[in-house]
């Protein structure tokens, strides 16, 4: 685990600690830990991430490049099926924390399953979509 990493996580997870209540704090934190981050290269709008980045049944691996304002979570939807959502808050535009089993907003309280839609309100529209597929050994998130 690299450095960069570690903080990250070590980051996220504090604010997960912050406004979430203890007894879903313990669930909140081990998605935190779970979770699997690349860092492709964006070459001509196109996010190239490998299909092994997606390491023992994991569904979900966070893409981050330095191009864009928030990461994107890549979701395996089935059998060499992805999608792809910008993990920006539909409500107020805030950054939000990815666990697991989706994505909520330490601002409002907002929060997504992981297809993207609304579970928890204020927000009320669903994550920005990026069109997505598979090419060779590859997933294509095109910006
Ligand atoms: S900015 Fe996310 S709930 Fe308000």
């Amino acid at each position: 685990m690299d450095t960069e990493r570690r903080a990250f996580i070590k980051k996220t997870c504090g604010l997960c600690a912050s406004i979430v209540g203890i007894s879903v704090l313990a669930s909140a934190l081990e998605g935190c830990a779970s979770l699997i981050y690349v860092k492709p290269e964006l070459v001509k709008g196109v996010l190239k991430v490998p299909l092994g980045s997606f390491v023992e049944n994991s569904k979900l691996v966070i893409v981050r490049n330095a191009v864009l304002d928030y990461d994107i979570a890549l979701v395996k939807s089935g059998d060499n099926t992805f999608r792809s959502f910008e993990l920006k808050c539909t409500h107020q535009d805030n950054a939000l924390v990815a666990t697991s089993t989706g994505f909520f907003c330490n601002l409002h309280g907002s929060s997504f399953r992981i297809d993207g839609t609304v579970n928890v309100a204020p927000a009320t529209a669903n994550l920005k979509e990026y069109k997505t597929m598979v090419n060779g050994e590859l997933v294509e998130i095109i910006l």
